[in-house]
């Protein structure tokens, strides 16, 4: 009878450590667990994935390169990034003409995003980073994304506000909300189709349209609204042509604040120092700007 005891209870600590550590990824345990488990798998997340290449253009790439469309030099924040997928899908689109950042708080995903994208190296900068806080000015970035991610963050409502607060007013946000049956062993950390929409809502957000998309996630698109833009205004492209530096002369990591002052860098070798605590942040040899 106690061995069978002691069976029943190795039964249910082995399923207690599969929903946290497989199916949950760690997310009950904090930020760093998740991170940890990301860079356990980072060498094969592809293959276990297994995107497809043609879906990735058909449902990311495509529609976001043509919302960009008409917005000169645009610059795309992908919060947790992971292996870079979306900028690829991005990087692909002949009529994305922008740079992206993209940013992760798991080192070797980073790593092996670098490695994915070489030949896009030019257009995109992977900061390594936790999404809460975003180490950025507001209203910085015309489209934010975060794709298959916020379940596992501490809190959704934070990852969310600090996505739209670095959004420039009238820009674009795309995010998943986890859906299918599994959700339900997520408890606490996702949302009824309903409830990620009015969440959405209740931030101001608005044309909020969710598509249905992979088996577990929707896809939600939804706009920061723009107070000041009324008829008499010009139109954006205009706007942000003034306002913005040229493509040319913009590098993405200007963008970048000290984690710590929230202060521009200056660069320093393979390294970028903080103008006003001096703190420095090392640039690995990937090229991936180590914030953490
Ligand atoms: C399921 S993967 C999705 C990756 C990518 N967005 C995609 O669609 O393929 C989740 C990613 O979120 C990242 N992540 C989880 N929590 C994070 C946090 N608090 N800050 C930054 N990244 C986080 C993980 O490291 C992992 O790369």
């Amino acid at each position: 009878m106690p061995f069978l005891l002691i069976l029943l209870l190795l039964a249910l600590i082995g399923l207690f450590l599969y929903w946290q550590l497989v199916w949950a990824e760690g997310t009950y345990l904090g930020k760093r667990p998740v991170a940890w488990l990301y860079n356990l798998v980072a060498h094969r997340y592809n293959d276990i994935k297994q995107y497809a290449d043609e879906d990735d253009a058909r449902y990311l790439g495509e529609p976001l390169a043509l919302s960009l469309q008409g917005t000169p030099d645009p610059i795309v924040l992908d919060v947790a990034t992971g292996t870079s997928r979306l900028p690829l899908a991005l990087c692909r689109q002949p009529l994305f003409r922008g740079q992206i950042v993209a940013l992760d708080n798991a080192r070797r995903m980073l790593h092996t995003a670098t490695d994915y994208l070489r030949d896009y190296r030019d257009r995109v900068t992977w900061v390594w980073q936790h999404a809460v806080p975003l180490p950025f000015d507001d209203d910085t970035f015309d489209v934010v994304t975060c794709l298959e991610a916020f379940e596992f963050m501490p809190n959704t409502r934070d990852a969310l506000r600090e996505c739209l607060r670095v959004l420039k007013p009238g820009g674009l946000l795309l995010v998943t909300n986890r859906v299918g049956s599994g959700r339900w062993l997520l408890f606490g950390k996702t949302f009824s189709r309903e409830g990620f929409v009015r969440l959405l809502q209740a931030f101001g957000q608005i044309d909020v349209t969710t598509q249905v998309w992979q088996y577990d996630y929707d896809l939600v698109w939804s706009i920061k609204p723009d107070e000041n833009k009324t008829s008499e205004v010009s139109p954006a492209p205009l706007r942000y042509g003034v306002l913005r530096k040229s493509f040319e002369s913009l590098n993405p990591s200007e963008l970048l604040r000290c984690p710590k002052c929230g202060t521009p860098f200056d660069r320093t070798g393979a390294a970028l120092t903080c103008r006003s605590c001096g703190r420095r942040y090392p640039i690995g040899t990937d090229g991936v700007i180590e914030l953490l």
